[in-house]
């Protein structure tokens, strides 16, 4: 499937009921030839409004990590593992991802990033393994077929306990090292 046929069946997409409260779907933006992919949880309230991953207070946060790393961010392309909001922000349910995933994967096996980012525990317990500890295993490197993986925390995560904010810092560090090495 091409992006046009991909992003018409999300965007019409009802294999789950979030497909009946979502203002947007957020399909997913920035460079559809990137190395480097973000993947996160689920749009927030900002992200349904906008039909934009990443917009809100948390994305806000991710655009400063980015800017310290001098990663543009037009030149990765940033998705979710859900496309819908789910109601309060409440975590996704297996059922959301599980009917939700395909589109992700399509993403990547159309991208074929050399690189994907979890932000935060749900996407690397989806993308990396499903034991993830994100407080034990974020910044590690983890080959899942042609791709190479790494988690960071959540930028919401980061708002509610800045004190983690160091270490997310040596982690975009660390990625952009990565990047180099590999370029
Ligand atoms: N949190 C996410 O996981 N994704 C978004 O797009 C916004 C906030």
């Amino acid at each position: 499937m091409g992006w046009e046929a991909l992003e018409n069946e999300c965007k019409s997409c009802h294999k789950c009921a979030l497909g009946d409260t979502r203002t947007n779907c957020v399909f997913g933006t920035g460079s559809r030839t990137a190395e480097l992919m973000f993947v996160g949880e689920a749009p927030g309230e900002q992200e349904d409004l906008s039909g934009t991953p990443f917009v809100g207070r948390a994305g806000k946060l991710l655009d400063q990590f980015l800017d310290a790393v001098d990663i543009p961010r037009e030149k990765v392309y940033i998705a979710n593992i859900l496309k819908c909001r789910p109601p309060q922000n409440r975590d996704p349910s297996p059922a959301e991802e599980e009917a939700c995933i395909g589109y992700l994967y399509e993403q990547m096996r159309l991208i074929r990033p050399k690189v994907i980012v979890c932000l935060g525990r749900i996407a690397a317990m989806k993308l990396i393994k499903p034991d993830f500890r994100i407080t034990k295993e974020h910044g590690e490197w983890f080959l899942k077929g042609d791709h190479l993986m790494t988690a960071v925390y959540h930028p919401a995560y980061l708002l509610r306990d800045p004190r983690k904010k160091e270490d997310m810092l040596t982690d975009m560090k660390r990625l952009r090292a990565k990047l180099d090495e590999m370029n």
